[in-house]
């Protein structure tokens, strides 16, 4: 595990745009395993800025998203589809026939998951995944459970993660309570992993993922295992850990 630190949201936002844009330079076709959240939106504007500037071309670049809600489509705000073209697919050259999310409006969801699974598979696995944590130390969607899910799944969302998502909606009543993620191995599969970690609220949780026990209570901490894990966190997030650097 390599940690980056950073001064603050900006900082760390450029430096994994950095690593990002690495990834695309020396490989113009390759896979991004994408996320959502507000973690990685200062992400997503740096690298629109440097594709405006003409440095980056994302013209033969895949995605594939990690998560989205069941029963939200394109139409609506909240879901994950609408969110990654508003933030980031909308303002780049990339063509929209090799962006990936599992679909929400999908009402099987064995037949979903297998599917999106044999989607990652075709595109030959992703090279580098970008990930958030959640406050429970969930990534993607993958809750803290008895176990590590594999494979794509469908998974009923935890309290916490609902009460965290609300700010998004309405209300509360409005959050969905499941939704398609992939699973913990298609994440560990990634040849290369990132994770973006800012502000206070994630310092206990950035400690409990990777500086405590691998468990499947804490799915981040699952991470310690990748061969090429790398942090970028601020600060703020390092302040519990900060003693153990
Ligand atoms: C959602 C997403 C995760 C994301 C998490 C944290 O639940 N499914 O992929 O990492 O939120 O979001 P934020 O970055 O807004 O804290």
């Amino acid at each position: 595990m390599r940690i980056i630190r950073a001064k603050d949201y900006a900082d760390a936002s450029r430096k994994t745009a950095n690593i990002i844009s690495a990834q695309v330079l020396l490989k113009p076709d390759c896979v991004l395993g994408l996320a959502t959240g507000s973690s990685p939106i200062g992400t997503y504007q740096q690298l629109i800025r440097w594709y405006e500037k003409g440095d980056l071309d994302f013209s033969q670049v895949r995605t594939v998203n990690l998560d989205e809600y069941v029963g939200l489509g394109a139409d609506n705000e909240q879901s994950y589809i609408h969110f990654m073209r508003e933030n980031f697919f909308d303002h780049i050259n990339i063509d929209p026939r090799n962006t990936h999310l599992p679909n929400g409006l999908e009402p099987d969801a064995r037949h979903q998951c297998a599917h999106y699974d044999s989607v990652i598979h075709s595109l030959g696995g992703v090279d580098l995944q970008l990930l958030g944590i959640g406050h429970n130390g969930h990534i993607g969607f993958n809750e803290p459970a008895e176990e590590f899910v594999k494979g794509t799944h469908c998974v009923e969302l935890t309290q916490n993660t609902i009460d965290a998502n609300a700010r998004f909606f309405e209300n509360e009543d409005q959050v969905p309570r499941k939704a398609y993620t992939m699973g913990i191995l298609d994440i560990l599969q990634a040849k290369r992993v990132v994770m973006i970690v800012t502000g206070e609220g994630k310092a206990q949780i950035l400690k409990d993922a990777f500086w405590g026990p691998v468990t499947p209570k804490v799915p981040a901490s699952i991470l310690q295992l990748h061969p090429d894990f790398t942090l970028v966190a601020d600060e703020a997030a390092l302040s519990v850990a900060k003693d153990l650097l």
